[in-house]
């Protein structure tokens, strides 16, 4: 029998209720389907930092080599301060594994009320692909006080290492700044990721969002090579978008879109609205790929401290989630599914969580999904 050995991180606030539930579904799927989850739990959250001081400890990143997938909850804790388990356990799990692609399917499920007018199933259903280790995201910037300063600035990746010797003279006022830096291998690799998915999926337009009328060098580079691999491509329609502009047209006309690629920050931002769009945040999955490599995944939402242990939050975004490790595991069919099992529970709209306008708890949600599944 198969079986996959996946790392567990439940994280902070919500998340160990609904990656509770995602585990369920895992479970109920491979016993239906014959293979094994192995489950190894890990505790990094804001809590076991408390505790501890220790955010991910070198140790767990070897070991987790060696497994097949990270499933993780959410992370984030209004105890600490913004940043430190954001770059110190998520980041650091998409760095470490070089997961460079964000991979967010945004697509309206039948049962779903979509808050943008007259829309159907059929005229929400794209893909964003996220740059997911580059951009202003690499934790490169700094902070000078009025006057002569010096810094060296590093970033040390398995593809490529930088160095910036900064001479800084600052008149009248200090400053903070922040290095946004893209690498032609990095850049390439995603935006190949992109035309091969749409290829894949029978998509025949992949759309590039920059903002290279204002950040001109950061992503004039980006455009340039997105039209070099577009060539490698001749029967994939192409085009860019301003990520203000495309903010708009995902509300005017999301039917548009098949593909979409864009770097880290953007990525970021266009996928809060693309999840408003399908329904809300408690239903937007993401995976955190590295092709070649250990991959993670994690609903789009944070860890909604508020609801901690209310049993209140929606688990179908980590359950859809589950279902795209699936898919990446080599279990395409399993993953089928599970997603037909939550279209169905949707669709049939009795268990309905508070986010759905119903008051079914989070374990009421997956176990009626463990019900479809059963058949
Ligand atoms: C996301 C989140 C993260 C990000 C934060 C928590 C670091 O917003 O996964 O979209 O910015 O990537
Ligand atoms: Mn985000």
């Amino acid at each position: 029998m198969k079986k996959y050995k996946i790392a567990l991180i439940p994280g902070d606030g919500i998340g160990p209720e609904i990656i509770a539930e995602g585990k369920k579904i895992m479970d109920s799927i491979s016993e239906i389907e014959n293979f094994e989850m192995d489950w190894i739990e890990y505790p990094f959250s804001a809590d076991h930092y408390l505790e501890t001081e220790e955010l991910l400890p070198e140790n767990s990143l070897k070991e987790m080599e060696k497994m097949d997938a990270i499933y993780l909850g959410a992370l984030g804790d209004p105890r600490i301060k913004p940043g430190i388990l954001e770059k110190g356990i998520l980041l650091a799990l998409r760095f470490y594994f070089d997961q460079f692609v964000n991979l967010r399917p945004i697509r309206l499920l039948e049962g779903v009320d979509c808050p943008l007018k007259n829309k159907k199933p059929e005229d929400i259903n794209f893909s964003v692909i996220r740059e997911n280790t580059e951009d202003f995201y690499v934790g490169v910037g700094g902070h000078a006080k009025e006057g002569k300063s010096n810094e060296v600035l590093e970033i040390n990746r398995s593809l490529y290492s930088v160095k910036f010797n900064l001479d800084i003279e600052a008149e009248k006022d200090e400053i903070a700044y922040q290095l946004g830096v893209l690498s032609r291998k990095g850049t390439e690799r995603v935006i190949k990721y992109a035309f091969e998915l749409a290829k894949k999926k029978n998509k025949n337009r992949v759309t590039s969002v920059d903002k290279a009328n204002v950040l001109t060098d950061i992503y004039g580079f980006w455009r340039k090579i997105f039209e070099e691999i577009s060539k490698e491509y001749p029967e994939i329609e192409t085009e860019f978008n301003f990520v203000d502009a495309i903010t708009m047209w995902f509300v005017r006309k999301p039917e548009w879109y098949q593909v979409i690629v864009t770097p880290n920050m953007f990525g970021d931002i266009i996928t809060d609205l693309g999840a408003m769009i399908q329904g809300g945040l408690g239903l937007a999955p993401g995976g955190n790929i590295n092709p070649n490599g250990i991959s993670m995944f994690e609903p789009i939402h944070g860890s909604a401290p508020k609801y901690k242990g209310k049993n209140t939050a929606n688990p179908i975004a980590t359950i859809w989630a589950g279902a795209m490790m699936l898919e990446e595991l080599g279990e395409g069919r399993s993953a089928d599914s599970v997603i037909k099992a939550i279209e169905e529970v949707l669709k049939e709209g009795k268990v309905r969580t508070r986010d759905l306008g119903g008051t079914s708890k989070t374990n009421e949600m997956g176990d009626a999904i463990v019900e479809r599944l059963k058949g």
